[in-house]
């Protein structure tokens, strides 16, 4: 059967990969209500279409931070991402390269830094802070490697509790158990394309400062640094010259203390429901955190062409895709990859037909002319109005 949706992939992927991978890419905190709610909050907007606007030449490229994303999309950071397809993050960073869109290197991927500059896409870097020493010499490795932007993921000072991992006993150090072995004898394709080439190791942890004790100590415990605070971000801020965002952040006040810090741009993020298991949506965070100005990238929870359409309109400027881009993974590799963000901006592109709209030059933070506007009833908190183009 064609996989015709995201959410065909996930089946597909369901199916292919052992039940302990599968349940560590999909699954989320606690009673997964985060999860949840990041879908729900996307079927409450209702769009309006208006008609009769000439529609014939549809355009979803969008400016970021000086530079154009010919979609509104960006591969967000996963760990572990060589439990999917052998040298996941390299053939994310090559599907990337293919659809000239940015991918985010996980701290905790597989590949290493350097591996993944040679693949030639643009990539950003991602960092956890596990040891202040470890952290700087990440960071410097990915500026001598072109990463062209960091990303400070800072909704992680402890990890959510994932219960589905807690059951499937997938937690670190990972030991092979007769009920593992079962689930992956079950899955003979993985175990030939992934599991034959053992477990992936950790691709950025094997450098100078991981010799250091006290960094070793940190790895360890396999627990991040829970005291890296807002003057511990200024500093990183005055450390990396390029473009730097903070990814996780959700509170109006902390969006605009990190806007008074200097960075370039936010995540709007709930680690895909993952991490605080009440944390609100992003999209319902949306509205107010539009107003310290800065750009927004918003992720958790999008799994359609409209759900980015709506993002937009709401005023985030892109979207991260985690999940979608890792169903693809597990189910075709690179193209498996290119598949799905092409499915992804075909149902953009039918959405801009279906809507009136031409391209996405449209936000809510335009003024409005009362016989011009254009009305998204978004649902959440109030009505967003925009201009035509
Ligand atoms: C993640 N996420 C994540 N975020 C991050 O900053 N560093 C990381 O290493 C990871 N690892 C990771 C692994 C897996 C399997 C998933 C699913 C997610 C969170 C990720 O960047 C993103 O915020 C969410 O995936 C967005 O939600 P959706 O698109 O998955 O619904």
């Amino acid at each position: 059967m064609p996989l015709v949706n995201v959410e065909d992939y996930r089946a597909a992927a369901r199916r292919r990969l052992p039940r302990f991978v599968f349940d560590y890419l999909d699954g989320g905190a606690e009673d997964e209500i985060a999860l949840r709610r990041n879908r729900a909050a996307f079927e409450d907007p209702i769009l309006t279409p208006r008609v009769l606007n000439p529609v014939a030449q549809r355009d979803q490229s969008v400016g970021w931070l000086g530079k154009r994303l010919p979609t509104p999309i960006v591969i967000a950071p996963t760990g572990l991402n060589g439990l999917f397809w052998h040298e996941g993050d390299l053939k994310l960073a090559r599907a990337a390269r293919r659809l000239g869109i940015p991918f985010t290197l996980s701290t905790a991927s597989n590949a290493s830094i350097e591996q993944v500059a040679a693949t030639g896409a643009e990539f950003w870097f991602q960092l956890y802070v596990m040891h202040r020493a470890l952290a700087d010499e990440l960071v410097d490795r990915a500026f001598a490697a072109g990463a062209s932007q960091l990303v400070l993921t800072v909704d992680v000072p402890v990890g959510g509790k994932r219960e589905r991992d807690l059951r499937n006993r997938f937690v670190m150090p990972f030991r092979l158990r007769p009920d593992t072995l079962l689930d992956i004898a079950c899955h003979p394709r993985w175990l030939w394309s992934v599991g034959r080439h053992g477990a992936p190791a950790m691709g950025n942890l094997g450098g100078a400062a991981s010799k250091d004790p006290n960094v070793q100590a940190a790895l360890l415990s396999r627990n991040m640094d829970a005291s890296f605070s807002w003057d511990d971000l200024a500093r990183l801020r005055d450390r990396w010259p390029r473009p730097l965002l903070v990814k996780g952040i959700l509170h109006p006040a902390d969006i605009r203390r990190a806007a008074e810090i200097g960075v370039d741009g936010i995540v709007l993020s709930n680690h895909g429901g993952r991490q605080l298991d009440a944390a609100p949506a992003p999209l319902s965070q949306l509205e107010e955190a539009v107003s310290p100005g800065l750009p927004i990238l918003l992720d958790s929870g999008i799994r359609r062409g409209t759900d980015i359409v709506k993002a937009r309109l709401a005023g985030a400027d892109a979207v991260m895709i985690g999940r979608a881009a890792l169903y693809g993974l597990a189910v075709g590799g690179e193209d498996g990859v290119v598949e799905v963000v092409k499915l992804l901006q075909s149902e953009i592109d039918r959405t801009q037909a279906l809507m009136g709209l031409p391209n996405l030059n449209v936000r809510s933070a335009v003024c409005v002319g009362e016989h011009k506007s254009l009305t998204l009833s978004a649902g959440i908190s109030s009505q967003y109005q925009w201009v035509w183009p």
